[in-house]
């Protein structure tokens, strides 16, 4: 025991023993700090919040079981013929030459042929199915673009466009029509369900159903330059008559300002902002970067961080800085105009 624990501690070498001390403590320090971590919303796929979800996970768990059945039974023959043919003290004999079995070489054949048919099967047709585009009274479509480094959401039945959150009703199949306007981005909303990517020149399709209401974070999958990690958006899912309300108020938004520092703001966004920007029910109508539709209800500034006025400011002084490679430019303006320029913001509700 003195041996060991001399050996652990490296006797006589206190350098190394400061050395181990450090360590340990760092890793002690690391796991205070990140004990600290808490993500602000859930992210696992296996704490499922709709129907594509469930499908999957169990999709998941069925690979899963058919791999353990097969680690078992393989570590277990191996482990049996370990102890059981080992070579004992004292015997020399020269192990029994065995060549060919046509038995064994049935068995494994065909056994990783049914294991993998069972596999196979589900995947195969479940597959599909998510792709295929649902039909019937209750559906919702929405049309989706990705773009370096944020998402559209368009509904064509509504005839409203919005960014960065998509709001859909609970219980309703939501079809995705999915497209890029640059690069291969990946549409992923882990408790909702599995990726798709957006591939230019191409149209891709999924569904999704939200089972209960809450807010679901989504996450672009796919490398697409440097803002990737901060190409985030969120999944609003409202009962169907909140999700209605909120359809009514996009149609017929608050765009007035209701201050005077306001007011000089919405002058500010008219000069430098709308040749890129849209608001529904005004006269401000660039495509190049998101709509900014009831912008004021809006949980993230940018898709990802929280919507305060510093937030906001800072943004709107140096995109580049929170998200490297924004196409948005850092647009010359004094803090007082982007300080007026906040307030309109907040008032686009
Ligand atoms: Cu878009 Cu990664």
């Amino acid at each position: 025991m003195k041996k060991f624990f001399n050996e652990l501690l490296g006797k006589g070498d206190y350098r190394f023993m400061r050395r181990r001390a450090l360590v340990v403590l760092m890793t002690a320090l690391i796991l205070v700090v990140l004990t600290g971590c808490q993500q602000e919303y859930k992210m696992s796929i296996l704490d499922t919040a709709g129907t594509v979800a469930e499908v999957q996970k169990s999709l998941i768990w069925l690979s899963i079981y058919i791999m353990s059945f097969v680690v078992t039974v393989v570590t277990v023959i191996l482990i049996y013929v370990l102890i059981r043919y080992r070579r004992k003290p004292g015997d020399d004999t020269p192990p029994k030459q065995v060549e060919g079995s046509t038995l064994l070489e049935v068995v494994w054949v065909l056994v990783p042929i049914i294991l993998l048919a069972i596999l196979a099967v589900p995947t195969v047709t479940t597959t599909f199915s998510l792709e295929k585009v649902q039909a019937g009274d209750n559906i919702l479509n929405v049309k989706v673009t990705g773009a370096q480094f944020w998402w559209q959401f368009e509904y064509p039945d509504y005839g409203i466009v919005t960014a960065q959150e998509l709001h859909i009703p609970t219980g309703t199949k939501v079809n995705l029509e999915l497209e890029t306007r640059d690069v291969l981005h990946s549409f992923w909303i882990p408790r909702l369900s599995g990726k798709t990517d957006l591939i230019s020149g191409r149209t891709n399709f999924m569904w999704l159903e939200a089972t209960e209401p809450g807010t679901y974070i989504g996450k672009c999958a796919e490398l697409c330059g440097d803002g990737h990690g901060v190409m985030d958006f969120l999944v609003v899912a409202q009962e169907p008559a909140d999700f209605e309300q909120w359809v009514a108020n996009m149609k017929n938004p608050q765009t007035e300002p209701t201050s005077a520092l306001s007011e000089q703001g919405q002058q500010v966004f008219a000069q430098s902002c709308a040749s890129c920007h849209a608001v529904a029910g005004t006269d401000f109508a660039g495509t190049a970067g998101p709509d900014l539709t009831g912008f004021g209800n809006r949980q993230k500034v940018a898709g990802f961080w929280d919507q305060t006025d510093e937030n906001m400011a800072k943004w709107i002084k140096d995109p580049a800085s929170m998200k490297p490679g924004s196409l948005m430019p850092a647009v010359p303006l004094a803090d007082e105009e982007i300080e007026a320029l906040v307030a309109y913001l907040k008032d686009l509700k």
